[in-house]
Order: C-alpha cells, then sequence, then structure tokens
C-alpha cells in the first residue's frame, strides 16, 4: 500500500488519482477540514491525522510499502516541511517501507539563507540519502496548475502581475507529468537513491507566461509589473507586527527573486528516464481551459 501525505494538494491529489487509476492502494493522509471527498469516492483509504502529532504519522506508516511525501506547511516550514518529514523517514525505516519518494524543491541545495522552506527541505534530503532507505528525490520547479487561476483572472481582466525580473527564467511543469514521475519514480531503477530535478521542456522567462496567456485568449496582455522593492517595502513593514510572517516571506522572496529551471540536459535525462515526452506550458493550459 502507498501512503500519501498532502494528498489533497496540488501534487498530492493528481498522485492519488493516478494511484487509484493503476488500481493500485492507497492511504491518503488528510486533515479533518482537507476535502478529501473525491479521493474516498476513488476508493482511497482516508486517514485523518495532523502531520504535526508524532502518533498519527507514525499509525499512518502501519502496513505501508511506499511513502510519497507531497504535503506543503502553510508556513510552519520547521514542523511541516522539516519535522514531519524526519518522523515520516524514521517511520519508514521502523516499518522496512521500500521506497520513499519526497517532494523537494529546485534549487534546494542553493543554501538561500532567507527561506525556511528551502532550508528544510536540503536537510530532509541529507537525511534522508544517509536513511538506507530506497529512495527518489524530486526537484519540481513551479507547477502549472498553479497558474490556472492566473490565466482565468487574465481571461477576465487582461491583467497579469509579474512582480521583480520578467527576464528570469523557470521551467514550469505540468502537474500531469509530475504526478507521473511521482507515482513511476518507485518501479523505474534509475530514479532509484537519485535526486532529480523536475521541470516542463521548454526554458521560459517570466515574461513569456503572459505571452502564453495572450495566445490562448486572443487578448493583449496588460502586463504590471512592481519591482522586488515592492515586496522588500511591504515585508519590512510586517516586520513591526508579525515578525514570524515576515521570516516566512522570505521563501516567497526567494521564489519571485532568483531563476528556476531545468537545463535541457536535466529535461532529457528525466524524458529518457521515465520514458515519456513532457507537455508543454501551453498544452496542459489550454487542456484545462478547454482551448
Ligand atoms: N506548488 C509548487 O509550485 C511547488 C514547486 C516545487 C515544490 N513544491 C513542494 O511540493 C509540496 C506540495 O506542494 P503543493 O503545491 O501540492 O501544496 P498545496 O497544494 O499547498 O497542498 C498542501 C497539502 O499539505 C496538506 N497539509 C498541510 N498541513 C498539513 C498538516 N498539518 N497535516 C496534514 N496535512 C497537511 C494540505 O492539506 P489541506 O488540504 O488540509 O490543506 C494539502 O493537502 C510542498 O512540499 C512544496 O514545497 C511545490
Amino acid at each position: 500500500m502507498f501512503l500519501v501525505t498532502g494528498a489533497t494538494g496540488k501534487i498530492g491529489r493528481p498522485v492519488v488519482r493516478l494511484l487509484r487509476q493503476q488500481e493500485k492502494q492507497v492511504r491518503a493522509f488528510v486533515r479533518l477540514t482537507s476535502r478529501y471527498g473525491e479521493l474516498e469516492h476513488r476508493g482511497a483509504n482516508i486517514f485523518i491525522g495532523d502531520l504535526r502529532q508524532e502518533k498519527d504519522i507514525q499509525k499512518a506508516c502501519q502496513g505501508i510499502q511506499y511513502i510519497i511525501s507531497a504535503h506543503g506547511s502553510d508556513g510552519d516550514a520547521l514542523s511541516l516541511d522539516y519535522r514531519a518529514n524526519i518522523e515520516l523517514i524514521d517511520s519508514a525505516k521502523a516499518k522496512q517501507v521500500q521506497h520513499f519518494v519526497f517532494i523537494s524543491v529546485l534549487g534546494a541545495d542553493r543554501g538561500y539563507e532567507d527561506a525556511p522552506v528551502f532550508k528544510a527541505k536540503r536537510a530532509v534530503e541529507r537525511y534522508l540519502e544517509t536513511s538506507g532507505l530506497n529512495y527518489t528525490i524530486l526537484r519540481p520547479a513551479g507547477l502549472a496548475s498553479d497558474l490556472l487561476p492566473l490565466a482565468e483572472r487574465f481571461r477576465e481582466t487582461g491583467f497579469y502581475l509579474l512582480i521583480g525580473d520578467p527576464k528570469n527564467r523557470t521551467s514550469i511543469v505540468s502537474t500531469d507529468d509530475l504526478a507521473r514521475i511521482v507515482v513511476n519514480s518507485v518501479i523505474v531503477e534509475a530514479a532509484r537513491n537519485q535526486i532529480l530535478p523536475v521541470g516542463g521542456p521548454e526554458i521560459l522567462t517570466r515574461e513569456d507566461i503572459p505571452k502564453i496567456f495572450s495566445r490562448i485568449f486572443n487578448q493583449e496582455p496588460v502586463v504590471i509589473n512592481p519591482p522586488l522593492l515592492a515586496v522588500d517595502t511591504l515585508r519590512g513593514a510586517l516586520g513591526f507586527f508579525n515578525p514570524q510572517a515576515q521570516k516566512a516571506l522570505g521563501t516567497f522572496r526567494t521564489l519571485l527573486a532568483n531563476e528556476f529551471f531545468c537545463t535541457n540536459e536535466d529535461i532529457a535525462q528525466l524524458q529518457a528516464m521515465f520514458n515519456f515526452q513532457l507537455e508543454t506550458l501551453e498544452n496542459f493550459l489550454r487542456r484545462y481551459l478547454a482551448i
């Protein structure tokens, strides 16, 4: 049986769907407040708990052969990105789990001091690498599904908000392709004990995104492009009354300020390893927006 954490998230949900399509047994780790009806309907075994609670993690790992860690952190990187994953790895060892797939993030190894999520991910990667477990660490770039609400807003208004340098490069990955890579990581021999950057088939600049929207909706884009300084100013002000939130925003700022793209070699390796062609952002958007 597979255990999927973050089963109701943008990555976890398509992973559970795919596993159920393949008629695999899945335990979906969800919260009582999560929207898990669809997963239950698809035949996933629903485990209600909180990843902040060690005993919930230990219980959820009973009878599990594969773990897919795909949860997010709600701004609490220490409890969720770090501690919950360490506990999952310890439980996986205790239960002799066959393979552990960890969703990290592209750039986790770059040492961004101001980004708690990136630091937690790198620390977990190191822990997993030396755990003795079979593992695959996936480092995705941005997700195509994150752009769907922006595309809908563009459709209604023609506006696109682009904070920071429009020339920064990115490799947005189809969320469905990522789910396929996640699921196949436990069976593709070459993916065992690897750290893999995961992006889409093309290197885009951030200013390419409104151009793609423009092509899809046949509408001229109005791009609003505030400098990164605007975020820094807001963040500075936030620090006066909520220092915790100010720190958590460091990850957001890091994402805005830097480039997150895969090289052509990374993508060629990924496609050869998993034996399929990755889809472009435009293709993904057209499929989901039914255009
Ligand atoms: N989105 C991206 O572009 C991207 C790129 C690279 C890497 N990643 C990484 O991929 C992972 C998943 O990202 P995502 O975008 O799919 O996240 P997401 O859509 O925000 O989903 C987060 C998931 O974690 C669950 N969760 C949060 N706190 C929990 C807790 N205390 N106990 C149990 N479950 C909890 C949420 O449950 P609820 O439904 O109850 O809220 C949800 O299912 C994250 O680790 C993220 O860093 C994301």
